[in-house]
């Protein structure tokens, strides 16, 4: 999977930090390919109405809807992050609701990441008090050792160990977001703290 290629970012202070490349673009659209037909397979003809948790999971969103047949409709809702650090606060608020009502609805949540599972254990609170007809939830990746919350995913992308990266709509800082790869983050030492 591993790839040698490192990104060097330009100021100094940025200099300090670096990206090895975990799972590369290609592995990464290929693999989503594979994702959108399982969804497919387990809802061969019913509309799918996927709710992309923002910001970093719209990349994931819009490759997945591409790869899938059939009818689908989008939507966006937004919960407060980690700002500028690499660890989770655990607390989860909701910035940005949904626009439409999912109630009836075949809800697929699209999640970046599966981390400590809080986000997504608050979102699925949230859905469920709506009254959709199912909600399911597809991962590009997932971090199972850091798992504190009691929730799993029905579709997984990866599986990664227990690391921080960044790309493919991952953030560090709001930065990195647009690497087409996705890549382990390794701090300078000034920025570790
Ligand atoms: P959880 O609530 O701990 O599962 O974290 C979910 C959210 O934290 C994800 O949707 C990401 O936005 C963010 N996150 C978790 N792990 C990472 C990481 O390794 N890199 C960047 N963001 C992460
Ligand atoms: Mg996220």
């Amino acid at each position: 999977m591993a790839k040698s290629a490192r990104y060097k970012p330009k100021s100094q202070r940025k200099a300090q930090e670096s990206v090895r490349i975990l799972i590369s673009s290609a592995e990464i659209q290929r693999r989503i390919g594979e994702m959108a037909k399982e969804i497919r397979r387990d809802f061969p003809v019913e509309p799918l109405h996927l709710v992309a948790v923002l910001k970093g999971s719209v990349f994931f969103l819009t490759d997945l809807a591409r790869q899938m047949t059939g009818e689908i409709s989008l939507d966006f809702i937004a919960v407060s992050s980690y700002g500028n650090r690499t660890e989770t606060s655990g607390e989860v608020k909701l910035t940005r609701d949904l626009d439409a009502s999912i109630e009836g609805k075949t809800v697929i949540v699209v999640e970046d990441i599966l981390d400590t599972g809080m986000t997504l254990q608050y979102l699925l609170r949230v859905f469920e008090q709506r009254k959709p007809r199912r909600i399911r939830v597809a991962v590009l990746l997932d971090k199972p050792e850091r798992r504190i919350a009691r929730v799993r995913a029905d579709y997984v992308g990866f599986t990664i160990p227990n690391e921080f990266v960044v790309g493919y709509g991952l953030d560090y800082a709001e930065r990195y977001r647009n690497l087409r790869d996705v890549g382990v983050l390794t701090l300078g030492a000034r920025d570790k703290k």
